[in-house]
Formats: C-alpha cells, sequence, structure tokens
C-alpha cells in the first residue's frame, strides 16, 4: 500500500516531497494522521487558533481529545463536532478540571489567553486570572505526566518585537526581550515563555514555543464569550473588523493612517505549524510561526476592500495612546529548516476565504455581537 502511493508522492512547490499528504493516482490527496490514536488536549481550545486546531487533530481520529475553555472570549459554535472530542467548560485553573485530566496524554497545546491587549489594559488582574495564572497552573500540573511528548506553548511574537517605525527587520527567536511591554497581556505572554523554559530545565517538562504573528481566518467570531470591559470585545482584532464593516460597505478606520505593519499568517497554516511544533520541535526550544511577509494596514484595509467589493473610502486617523508597535514582520527561517514548515496561503487567497466564511456565517456572529449590545448601543445598526 504505502509502496503504490510513495511512487506516486508529489513535490512541492519547494521541489520536497508533499508534507501534510500522500497523492494517490486518482489525485486525491490522503492527509496524514500523525494524531491517530493519541490523546490530546488543546486548552483554549474552543478560541479563534484553538478551534481551528482542534477541527484538524478530530480529523486525524485521536483516541481523544480534550478541550478546556471558559468561553470567555469564544462561542461554543466553533466546537469540533467528532466523538473523540470531550469538551470541559470551565478554567484550566479549576483544581478539579486540572485532577480529572488524562494522565496518559500525548500532546498539550495551550491557546488559552485573556484576549487580548486593550481587555488587560482595562482589567490587569482578569488578565492574570486567565493568562500567567493559567500557563503557571497547568504547568506545574502536567510536570510529572509521564507519557507526555511535547506541550506547544502558544507564545505572542509582539512581545518580543523590536518598536519602529522606521524599516523593519525580521524579528528573529533570539529578539532581546524589553523590560517595558506595551500591555499586561503582552507581559503575561513572556511570562508564559518564562514558566515553559523553567519547567523544562527544572522538571524535564518537554516545551516547545510557537512565536505567532498576527493570524487571521475563519472562527474569529466578533463578540465571542463575555464582556470584557472595552468595545475590543466585540472588535477583536484587525482583520475581522475590517472584514465585517466591509461587507456591511462602511469605511475602514485605519489608526496611525493605516501605516503600521503586520506578519498575517492564515489560521489554517497556524494549525499546521503547531502541529509541526509537537510533531518535529525538539523540547527547549522555540519557533517563529509567521508568513515572513510585510503588509500594511492600508494595504490589508484596500486588499479586503477590493474583494469584497466596498467602495467607502478608507477613514485615516491617529495612532492608539498605548500602541508603540509600529512595524514588524517575523522571520520564518528557522521553523522551514527545522520543521519544515512553511506558510503556504497568500494573503489575497487567506482573504477570500475569510470573506466567505464571514459572509456565510453571519448570523452566529452577530448572535454573538448581539450579546454586548447594552454596552455598546452603537452596534445596534448591524443586528
Ligand atoms: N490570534 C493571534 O493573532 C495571536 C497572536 C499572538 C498570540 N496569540 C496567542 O494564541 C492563543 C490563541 O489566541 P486566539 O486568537 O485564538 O484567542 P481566543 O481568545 O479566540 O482564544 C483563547 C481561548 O482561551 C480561552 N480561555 C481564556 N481563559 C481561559 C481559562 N482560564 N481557562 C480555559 N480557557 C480559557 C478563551 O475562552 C478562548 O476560547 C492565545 O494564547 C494568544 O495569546 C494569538
Amino acid at each position: 500500500m504505502l509502496r503504490a502511493l510513495m511512487g506516486s508522492i508529489v513535490l512541492n512547490k519547494y521541489g520536497e516531497p508533499e508534507v501534510l499528504g500522500l497523492r494517490k493516482e486518482n489525485n486525491i490527496v490522503e492527509e496524514r494522521k500523525d494524531f491517530k490514536g493519541s490523546k490530546v488536549l488543546i486548552v483554549g481550545g474552543a478560541g479563534f487558533v484553538g478551534s481551528n486546531l482542534a477541527h484538524m487533530i478530530a480529523a486525524q481520529e485521536p483516541e481523544q481529545l480534550v478541550i478546556v475553555d471558559n468561553l470567555i472570549s469564544s462561542d461554543p459554535v466553533n466546537l469540533p463536532d467528532h466523538k473523540s472530542v470531550k469538551f470541559v467548560p470551565g478554567t484550566i485553573t479549576n483544581e478539579r478540571i486540572l485532577r480529572e485530566l488524562p494522565r496518559d496524554l500525548d500532546y498539550v497545546f495551550h491557546l488559552s489567553c485573556y484576549h487580548g491587549n486593550q481587555s488587560s489594559i482595562e482589567d490587569p488582574l482578569m488578565d492574570h486570572d486567565n493568562n500567567t495564572l493559567t500557563t503557571l497552573k497547568l504547568f506545574d500540573h502536567l510536570k510529572d505526566f509521564k507519557n507526555l511528548k511535547k506541550v506547544v506553548y502558544a507564545a505572542a511574537g509582539c512581545a518580543v518585537a523590536e518598536k519602529t517605525y522606521g524599516e523593519a527587520k525580521a524579528t528573529r527567536e533570539d529578539a532581546p526581550v524589553s523590560l517595558y511591554h506595551d500591555s499586561p497581556y503582552s507581559i503575561s505572554k513572556i511570562i508564559g515563555e518564562f514558566y515553559g523554559n523553567f519547567y523544562f530545565r527544572q522538571y524535564g517538562l518537554p516545551f516547545v514555543k510557537a512565536r505567532f504573528q498576527n493570524v487571521y481566518g475563519p472562527r474569529e467570531m466578533l463578540g465571542a464569550g463575555r464582556w470584557r470591559g472595552t468595545v475590543h470585545t466585540v472588535w477583536r482584532n484587525v482583520t475581522p473588523t475590517f472584514i465585517f464593516k466591509s461587507i456591511m460597505g462602511e469605511s475602514l478606520p485605519l489608526d496611525n493612517a493605516g501605516n503600521s505593519t503586520r506578519d498575517f499568517i492564515f489560521v489554517e497554516d497556524m494549525a499546521r505549524g503547531l502541529m509541526a511544533c509537537a510533531l518535529k520541535g525538539e523540547v527547549g526550544e522555540i519557533y517563529n510561526l509567521a508568513s515572513g511577509r510585510e503588509t500594511s494596514i492600508r494595504e490589508l484595509a484596500e486588499l479586503i476592500n477590493r474583494i469584497s467589493g466596498n467602495e467607502t473610502p478608507v477613514e485615516l486617523k491617529p495612532a492608539r495612546d498605548w500602541d508603540t508597535s509600529g512595524t514588524r514582520y517575523g522571520d520564518p527561517g528557522k521553523a522551514a529548516e527545522k520543521l519544515d514548515f512553511r506558510a503556504e496561503v497568500t494573503i489575497e487567497e487567506g482573504l477570500e476565504k475569510t470573506i466567505a466564511w464571514t459572509k456565510e456565517n453571519m448570523g452566529e456572529i452577530q448572535r454573538c455581537m448581539r450579546q454586548h449590545v447594552s454596552l455598546m448601543p452603537d452596534i445596534k445598526k448591524y443586528l
């Protein structure tokens, strides 16, 4: 069987054998099932990135996929409906939830956080409870799980990127860490790296860090979860906000005239990168999961308007007072060399898919937004 398939392995665009699957004679891709039979935990698995990862892993027939999530910034509609999935609603800091986790887990993905920068500025203690404390309690609990192959941590590129408005250099994994951060969120994310490094050295926790850039794609639900103190509970990130407003035919607001740049990576690439960290990452190591491409917020807005056919001009605004992040993008070289991981979806393709998903799921998105209408009466016009 394998020999028959081997004869028809295709080369990818880098001239290497197909990474994710083997291609059969009839050109149907047979996905690899690296998590088949495994026991996997995703903390924060109802969230945007976590749920995309959960759908991909569930499709590989794991023995069990446990998802722990307190739904503080997500909605259960994102959860995969699969026999292997056990959803545990609640916080990972809860002793009972920790005690009841299977002790023979193979892989853990720690993706929970208190979303996001603005919420953490508004309520640093909530950030501590749902970002720093989650990480510490989880790692402390996992430290003597004997079966664990990898614990993959969602680290944030923004916590290490150099602050500049000049020409950005690609941020490498060994970029220096400043003692001055723009938000409690950013502090919590880097503390998570410190704790993981400690538990790796002290107890041999098989810890791998995946440094995220700006992820976008389907299942990022505007307004999902509880009110977190600011309008960013609904307008949670630049890409889904622009897509929603563009579909509504509105003018897209460009903070700092849209001159900031980011490295946008499509969520399916991100999920593949996380799986590569679990399967191929070296313990104690860190990998950027990045597209390696710099896109300005203005370019992003114009692309979204073009794809969704919105002709209303963009609105130029001043910089946000907490945001000094300027221009930045991640260096994807190490992940390419060591994990054989490359982001494959172009921003045009990724935005097309995300806009199509947003249109198809408008009812669910509006349901999530509606939860906050009493605190944000100006969103009534969209509902
Ligand atoms: N999306 C990005 O662009 C980006 C960039 C950098 C880093 N990250 C990191 O990636 C991870 C996933 O981000 P996301 O964009 O999917 O955010 P998200 O808000 O959609 O997902 C986070 C999930 O964690 C859950 N959660 C929060 N507190 C919890 C707790 N105490 N116990 C259990 N679950 C809890 C939330 O309900 C949510 O489902 C986060 O750790 C985030 O810091 C994301």
